[in-house]
């Protein structure tokens, strides 16, 4: 019989008593220490790791998009389109993800629903964050965060400069376009109404690919991250149907109906109405 394969034969670092090990690099002893599920119902430990990975993979976004404004702004526009790519991924890998959720079926969710009390992934700051970043700035949304003063900092942080959406409308007027109203704004909180010179400007853009390739490559880029992200809205509507059917959210809204509305919510408009135009 062959001798079973020794690692340490092979130069595998076997001993870690002074060195840093793959869990002491990640910190995996808080990240696996963060799990605490409220009742003994089987599916929390799944609900809560689906929760917990997803805000993870937004944190990660968050990175991204503010790293992509950052680099518009600058007018380094290749690092943008590689950050924006990852962020689009990062919403199809969230997407993925519902399928693990789905397997849990009502009944079983009605086994701990009561252990959450009134907490939601409405009162998640870090997609109010995502949101806010893209362009999508309803004010009514800090509330949940009051209490946490260190959080609304950062959400109001988030609203006092452009959004992602901002900058590239900001780009295009760098680009020698009429933006009409949005060259003028100084508050950058203020919800952005969709506007005619915009529009005609992303036209001309979409008219003449090969002159305007960089502004172009922007737009798509922004359409792929709002079209993973409204997939994501879609696929946690769904999911959300699926398991508590059409009654109230633990956070109070009115649950698959609230959800549904916000399937109407729009980051990039121009970019959605010129497709009509062209
Ligand atoms: C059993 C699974 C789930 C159910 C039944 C559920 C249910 C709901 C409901 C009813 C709402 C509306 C607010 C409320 O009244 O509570 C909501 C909002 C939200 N949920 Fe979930 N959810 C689930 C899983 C998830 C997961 C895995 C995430 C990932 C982080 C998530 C993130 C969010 C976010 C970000 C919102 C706010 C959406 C917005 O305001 O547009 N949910 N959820």
């Amino acid at each position: 019989m062959s001798q079973p394969y020794d690692p340490a034969s092979d130069g595998a670092q076997m001993s870690f008593k002074e060195r840093m090990s793959y869990s002491d690099y990640l910190h995996l002893e808080k990240v696996l220490d963060a799990q605490a599920p409220l009742s003994s119902a089987h599916d929390e430990m799944l609900f809560i790791i689906q929760h917990q990975t997803s805000e993870l993979w937004m944190k990660l976004a968050l990175h991204e998009i503010g790293a992509a404004i950052g680099s518009i702004r600058a007018d380094r526009l290749e690092p943008s389109f590689k950050m924006l790519s990852r962020v689009a991924r990062i919403f199809e890998q969230l997407n993925n993800a519902w399928d693990v959720l789905r397997t849990m079926t009502p009944s079983e969710y009605t086994e701990f629903r009561d252990a959450l009390g009134q907490s939601s992934g409405f009162q998640s700051w870090q997609y109010r964050a995502i949101e806010f970043m893209a362009g999508n700035r309803n004010l009514a949304m800090l509330g949940p965060h009051k209490h946490q003063p260190d959080l609304t900092d950062r959400l109001e942080a988030i609203l006092a400069t452009p959004s992602l959406y901002d900058e590239a409308l900001l780009l295009l007027a760098r680009n020698g376009f009429d933006i009409g109203a949005d060259a003028r704004r100084t508050d950058w909180r203020e919800t952005r109404g969709e506007n005619e010179e915009v529009l005609v400007a992303w036209q001309t853009v979409y008219r003449d690919p090969q002159r305007y390739w960089m502004l172009y490559e922007l737009a798509e880029k922004l359409v792929d991250f709002e079209d993973y992200f409204r997939r994501w809205r879609f696929n946690h509507v769904t999911t959300v149907e699926r398991i508590i059917g059409l009654k109230r959210g633990t956070g109070g809204t009115s649950g698959a109906s609230y959800l549904k509305k916000m399937l109407e919510v729009v980051l990039f408009p121009e970019l959605w109405t010129v497709r009509t135009r062209l």
